[in-house]
């Protein structure tokens, strides 16, 4: 933990950004991605700046080399790969699928859009993933797959999965399907290689908070199995990669595309510079009895999307709140709750759930707060963010 006299040092140089808990621009942008943009700008003049060109094919031939999968196939954004990894599921009313509670909402709303049912399943408190465990009780005769999120930036527990997904087949489909939202872990790892190679397809998002950006908006599917790449291609404009499909539009620009390359190119650097903030974050916060600092498994890199933390049981809720307000109108760091169980924010989720509920990820949703990071955050503001916490904890004690 920062001494005292240090941290009063540290809080007399306020940053000069109003840092948030979770970024507007996740990555950073620059010449060369304008150049890219411009180039493939120029380059389609003649043929329009629609869906064909090699800008495309390049920057999906690159992802998939990048995660080490068969297929990569750029959308949007992650939204419509998510819709369409259900729709390749053709759910029957009543079929189940089990999403984390703490959650964004776009993966329980993908489920109720494509007819299922979602069944919330609680997560592990040290990582906010998942939980095998709890999934396991909540596995039915009606369960058609397992939807974990690599919350946060770190990797859900994907083969303790797809080891379930054996052991519990469906009766008429074999193995639940286990499909991975990756929106928030583009560049993560698991078990020494990159989320996304993993269960039947994993979902990624380059909106403009994210790990990787292209212009805004956009998104990729990655899977190693052909049929499932046949199909997200064909629903992706209109069922004419194959007319027996629906399909609608869902795709990426080719000026995306181009940006999209340059920034696959420098997504390390962004992840070793999170990195290196949490690194020593976490040991300016070190010994703070009222706080946990997020967890990284032996198995995983951590990308940091979002740096979570707890308070203990005594602070949830109100003192937790008192913090975050102390945190923006003393010292103007706004810490961000992100996420709260995705029924308890979502109108459309509850109604659709009503029945369920999960009191462990009720609690979490209680206790958990999120500290700024950004790959182009400065070591002084950092250090001015850990001092200022520490200083409310303080005050607040
Ligand atoms: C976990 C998760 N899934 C899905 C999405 C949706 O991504 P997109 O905005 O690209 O549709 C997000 C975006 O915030 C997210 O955080």
């Amino acid at each position: 933990m920062i001494p005292s006299a240090e941290r009063q040092e540290i809080l007399k140089h306020k940053p000069a950004t109003l840092w948030e808990g979770e970024p507007r621009l996740g990555s950073a942008c620059g010449g060369e991605e304008i150049e890219a943009a411009v180039a493939a700008m120029r380059d389609s003049e003649d043929v329009g700046r629609g869906f064909t060109g090699p800008q495309i094919q390049n920057f999906e031939q690159a992802f998939a080399a990048y995660i080490g999968t068969k297929h990569a196939i750029a959308m949007n954004s992650a939204g419509p790969g998510l819709d369409t990894a259900m729709r390749w599921l053709n759910l029957q009313p009543g079929d189940e699928i089990i999403v984390p509670a703490v959650n964004f909402v776009a993966s329980p709303l993908a489920v109720a859009g494509a007819g299922g049912q979602v069944i919330w399943g609680e997560v592990d408190p040290r990582t906010l993933q998942l939980d095998p465990n709890d999934v396991e009780r909540r596995i039915t005769p009606r369960t058609r797959a397992i939807f974990p999120v690599h919350m946060n930036g770190l990797a859900a527990p994907m083969d303790d999965f797809l080891e379930l997904a054996r052991r519990h087949p469906h009766q008429k489909h074999g193995p639940l399907a286990v499909i991975g939202d990756a929106a928030r872990a583009c560049g993560g790892e698991y078990k020494g290689g990159k989320l996304g190679k993993r269960g039947l397809m994993t979902v990624f998002s380059f909106h403009t908070m994210k790990h990787m950006v292209t212009l805004g908006e956009g998104g990729m599917v990655t899977t190693d199995d052909d049929e499932v790449a046949h199909f997200v291609r064909a629903s992706r404009f209109y069922g004419f990669d194959d007319m027996e499909l629906w399909g609608s539009s869902y795709v990426m620009n080719k000026v995306q595309a181009a940006v999209g390359l340059v920034q696959l190119g420098k997504l390390d650097g962004f992840i070793a510079a999170r990195r290196r903030l949490a690194q020593t974050r976490a040991a300016m916060l070190a010994d703070i009895s009222e706080l946990s600092l997020p967890f990284e498994p032996a198995d995983c890199l951590h990308t940091y999307y979002l740096y979570t933390c707890l308070v203990c049981k005594e602070w949830a809720g109100e003192k937790r709140n008192r913090l975050m307000k102390m945190m923006d109108e003393v010292y103007g760091v706004r810490l961000l709750v992100a996420n709260p169980p995705a029924y308890a924010v979502h109108h459309f989720l509850r109604r659709h759930t009503a029945g369920q509920s999960l009191p462990l990820s009720e609690e979490l949703g209680a206790r958990l707060f999120c500290i700024p990071t950004h790959p182009a955050m400065s070591d002084e503001d950092n250090a001015y963010i850990a001092a200022a916490l520490i200083e409310s904890i303080e005050a607040l004690r």
